[in-house]
């Protein structure tokens, strides 16, 4: 038997911010699964910024993107997997897919919704929290920076500086974002940058300076952050969003880096997958945090494989409150 399954094609490699127009949704069919395969019917996808400079060069036109996902197993003729279980792939982007299992992540059932394995407890979790505890190398009661501070990665890191009794200052693209932060993350200081001069509010937001500042901006962002920052302060480069739609993902001009002289300022990029060997550390730090309250998180979700290429077009916009997903099944 085959049954169809959509995916999303990349048509065209976009130059500045993706239009609806260069991806297509495909029809296509997938049979059962054979000897040693397993077929999964995916339920939830996320859609990450990261994607963006990969459409510009690696993913390839005319075939089905690629991305985290969490799915359903329908069909497994393979040892390790069974009907009913959940496991994670790699293989987003598309309804259904068959494996040989070699691309997938079992998830124990523990009770916690299963997107939160692609936010929270997920790569996303795990980006803030290596970022900020090892790379940042954040020490309780320091002052700390966080930007794009209301979506997936800044969400969390905010609060993760808030268990460990800092002083967090975030900032965040509108108003409601903005009051989400102070009133719900517990942040002492949320700054509009698209309504306030980035450089004097953060002036103005940590009179003490900055010891960390978690990076997810770039450009105009590190520009202010700099001459802020502490003797010895740390600066984990987690992302440029501001730079991806740009030809080479090449920023805005960061000016005042003579900053990392005098107060010995470190200013370091970091990749997720260097946090591997924490990941059942942070798993049931997370938890703990998630169970007690202290850590909250929120979703932005479209439903229906067709509103992929929009959610994701929609990261560059500020589209989404915490992590953004497409919700392919129930
Ligand atoms: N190093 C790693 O291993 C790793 C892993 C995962 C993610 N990342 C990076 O972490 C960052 C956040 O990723 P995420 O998945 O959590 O996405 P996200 O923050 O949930 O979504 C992107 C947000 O960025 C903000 N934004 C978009 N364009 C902007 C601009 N020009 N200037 C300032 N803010 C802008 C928007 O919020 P506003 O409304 O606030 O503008 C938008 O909601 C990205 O840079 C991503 O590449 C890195």
């Amino acid at each position: 038997m085959t049954r169809t399954s959509r995916e999303v094609h990349l048509l065209d490699r976009p130059e500045n911010i993706p239009q609806r127009e260069q991806f297509r949704i495909v029809e296509t069919q997938v049979n059962d699964a054979g000897d040693g395969e397993v077929l999964v019917q995916n339920l939830f996808m996320s859609v990450d910024p990261a994607m963006r400079p990969r459409l510009a060069a690696q993913t390839p036109l005319n075939a089905a993107i690629e991305g985290g996902a969490i799915g359903r197993v329908v069909q497994s003729n393979h040892p390790d997997f069974k009907e009913g279980e959940h496991v994670r792939s790699l293989c987003g982007f598309r309804e259904y897919f068959l494996s040989d299992g070699t691309q997938l992540t079992r998830i124990e059932p523990d009770g916690l919704p299963l997107s939160a394995y692609l936010g929270v407890l997920g790569t996303t979790g795990l980006t803030a929290y290596g970022g900020l505890l090892v790379t940042g190398a954040l020490q309780e009661g320091e002052t700390v920076f966080v930007s794009a501070a209301a979506g997936a990665v800044g969400s969390t890191a905010v609060q993760i500086a808030k268990i460990k009794r800092c002083f967090v200052v975030a900032s965040a693209g509108s108003d409601e974002k903005c009051a989400w932060l102070r009133n719900d993350l517990r942040v002492d200081v949320a700054i509009n940058y698209k309504r306030q001069k980035l450089r004097h509010a953060l002036k103005d937001a940590a009179p003490k300076g900055i010891d960390v500042y978690f990076d997810n901006v770039g450009g105009e962002h590190l520009n202010a952050a700099l001459p802020r920052m502490n003797p010895l302060g740390r600066i984990p480069v987690c992302g440029m969003i501001s730079a991806y739609n740009n030809f080479g993902s090449i920023s805005e001009p960061v000016t005042t880096l003579s900053n990392l002289i005098y107060n010995r300022v470190t200013l370091r990029g970091f990749v997720v997958w260097e946090f591997e060997s924490l990941r059942e550390k942070f798993l049931a730090d997370m938890k703990d945090w998630i169970r007690a309250g202290k850590m909250k998180y929120r979703e932005t979700i479209l439903d229906g494989i067709e509103q992929a290429p929009n959610a994701l077009i929609g990261l560059f916009s500020g589209a989404n409150m915490g992590k953004m997903l497409v919700r392919l099944a129930d």
